[in-house]
């Protein structure tokens, strides 16, 4: 098999594994337990905290664990929503954030908030000129636009929009999902308030994520209870997924700080270069220089993505349409309408998804697939652009 879905989830690293192993067996504790045994499994929590918050360039107090990237993005929107209030003010997100801040967004709007969706350019960045329209010093109100989209990988101008919210007086939150652990993010450098993290996307176990929020700013919780994470998100430590999201944080900074995983890079280009020489009617999609480093998004004239994904599969290759969450859904991605895509070139492209563990060998092959894969489509197909079930993450 050829895992090409890194966006979708990643493969836990084995020394993430290994860290975490003892934190299910013998240190069992719970991290609140006063006894010696309860204050080592602590000291492995607040471990596992400085090196996420190392990562972002942040304060370890400026972390707390969640349960996934979901809940980071829920309780950190629930709770700018309760603190702004509903009462003239307004919500500004953009049009291809994941259904974890859009669906958030539909709620608010639901019980009476103003939200409103900037759009982005055919490079699927956001058009920083409309957000500025749209951020309205004159109300209260907050933002929430991502770093890094999760179907074309292209990065966000989150510093910019950063400043246009701070410089309203509003708050500013930030989904770097896709972004964390792949490309550089410091807070210290883009001053966001609010940024989320999801473990199983840079190697980590799913069902563990963080919030970064920074210091000193007003917080409403959404789980209350025993008072743990600084009393933001109560509930016992999931203490041995918390160890491993340090160790693959730890890890992910290494090779950030080593050569910015320049090999995944070297891989991602080789892999459309060939795409694009060898075969006819690829066209790639979104930004070229502004994009994180493991994404191939591509659009393959005269192929439906469904046919394509199962005749990939059978040859054993796993990759996808879009975005997991809407597996099912018999519609062009939201992300790429909003590029200003046909629906015919939405539903002829495939989202490839690199990681440090794929290999040259794994992305000769996958192209091969791919080759073969649009040969046969188009030949049996010829022509024509049916509906497509979108997957992945
Ligand atoms: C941009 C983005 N936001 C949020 C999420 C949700 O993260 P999680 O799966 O940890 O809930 C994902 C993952 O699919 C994502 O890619």
């Amino acid at each position: 098999m050829i895992y090409l879905d890194s966006n979708a989830t990643t493969q836990v690293h084995p020394e993430v594994v290994e860290a975490m192993l003892p934190f299910l067996t013998t240190h069992c504790h719970n991290p609140s337990s006063g006894y010696r045994a309860g204050k080592f499994v602590k000291k492995a929590v607040e471990a596992a905290r400085e090196e996420v918050a190392a990562l972002i360039g942040a304060k370890a107090e400026e972390i707390a664990f969640t349960g996934c990237g979901t809940e980071s993005n829920n309780m950190v929107l629930k709770s700018l929503a309760r603190v702004v209030g509903r009462k003239n003010s307004r919500v500004v997100t953009s049009a291809i954030e994941h259904s974890a801040v859009l669906r958030p967004c539909e709620a608010m709007e639901a019980v009476g908030f103003e939200v409103l969706r900037c759009g982005v350019d055919e490079e699927g960045r956001l058009r920083v000129d409309e957000f500025a329209e749209l951020v309205d010093a004159s109300r209260p109100g907050f933002a929430s636009v991502m770093w890094a989209n999760n179907e074309t990988g292209v990065t966000q101008p989150i510093a910019e929009a950063c400043a246009i919210a701070k410089e309203a007086g509003w708050g500013f939150h930030t989904d770097a999902i896709q972004a964390v652990g792949k490309i550089p993010v410091d807070v210290r450098e883009v001053p966001v308030d609010f940024l989320s993290i999801s473990g199983h996307k840079f190697h980590a176990p799913k069902g563990v994520g963080a919030l970064f929020l920074r210091e000193g700013l007003r917080f409403e919780p959404m789980l209350r209870g025993g008072g743990q994470e600084g009393g933001r998100r109560s509930g016992t430590e999931n203490v041995a997924s918390i160890v491993g999201l340090g160790k693959a944080a730890a890890l992910m900074r290494e090779g950030l700080e080593r050569d910015g995983h320049a090999e995944v890079r070297r891989l991602r280009d080789h892999f459309e270069e060939r795409l694009v020489g060898e075969i006819e009617g690829v066209r790639l999609n979104g930004s070229r220089e502004h994009r994180a480093g493991n994404i191939v998004h591509a659009s393959f004239e005269r192929c439906e993505a469904a046919g394509l994904l199962i005749l990939l599969d059978e040859a054993g290759v796993q990759c996808s349409a879009g975005s997991a969450c809407m597996t099912g859904k018999q519609q062009p991605s939201h992300v790429q309408k909003a590029m200003g895509y046909s629906d015919e070139r939405a539903r002829s492209s495939l989202r490839i998804s690199l990681s440090i563990f794929t290999s040259a060998e794994e992305v000769d092959a996958a192209v091969e697939a791919v080759r073969k894969a649009v040969a046969k489509l188009r030949s049996v197909q010829g022509g024509g652009v049916g509906p497509v079930v979108v997957y992945g993450g």
